[in-house]
């Protein structure tokens, strides 16, 4: 098992407010799979997970991972990107895996019946900025950057943000904010 995600300490100052953001940096796909299983254990239905970042960021590889620890037998879960979406029956409920990349209208989100699986399933959004005004307001904005760019020699480097407005993340996530804390001091 790989090493707890590390947080980057002028952001974890401000994670006390409820609109205040936590980050960390994960150096390798395992870190990421690891902080995906922390936040699949604290999800119930109703909860949306926005996946915002760059292509090859780690969207699918995080969604995956947080999907397969709630399998009770191991399924393939494919990458959404061409069929827009994969729903699971995981955990007592079902689970959304979008992908909107190639979302041509506002109208497929109504048709695809994303709205109304944002109040009742687990949906994971890859490319949420298609959303526009239909992105939900309770949602928890997980904002993955490549680090490659700025560093050749960490090129499994991430940067991960936590964003929320709905106080509700504040108590899902203490535990994993003050682990992350523990794991640096
Ligand atoms: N720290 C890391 N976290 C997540 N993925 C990583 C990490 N380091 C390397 N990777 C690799 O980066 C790739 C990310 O691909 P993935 O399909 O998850 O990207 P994506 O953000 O979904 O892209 P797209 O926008 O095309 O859907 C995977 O091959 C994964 O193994
Ligand atoms: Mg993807």
């Amino acid at each position: 098992m790989s090493k707890s995600p590390s947080p980057d300490h002028s952001d974890l100052r401000n994670s006390h407010g409820a609109t205040s953001p936590f980050s960390c940096w994960l150096s390798s796909p395992e870190e990421t799979t690891r902080l995906a299983q922390q936040i699949a254990a604290r999800l119930q239905p109703g909860d949306c997970l926005l996946l915002e970042g760059p292509i090859g960021a780690g969207k699918t590889h995080f969604a995956r991972s947080l999907i397969q620890s709630l399998m009770t037998s191991p399924e393939d879960v494919p990458s959404p990107t061409f069929t827009l979406v994969q729903t699971y029956d995981v955990a007592g409920t079902e689970l959304w895996h979008a992908d909107l990349y190639r979302l041509s209208s506002l109208e497929e989100i109504e048709e695809l019946g994303l709205t109304e699986a944002f109040d009742d399933a687990i949906c994971l959004i890859e490319w949420p900025d298609r959303l526009a005004e239909l992105t939900p307001s309770h949602a928890l904005h997980i904002a993955l950057a490549l680090e490659s760019d700025l560093d050749a020699d960490h090129e499994d480097r991430r940067h991960l943000t936590l964003t929320w407005s709905d106080a509700k993340w504040q108590n899902r996530l203490r535990g994993i904010i003050r682990e992350a804390s523990n794991e640096q001091s």
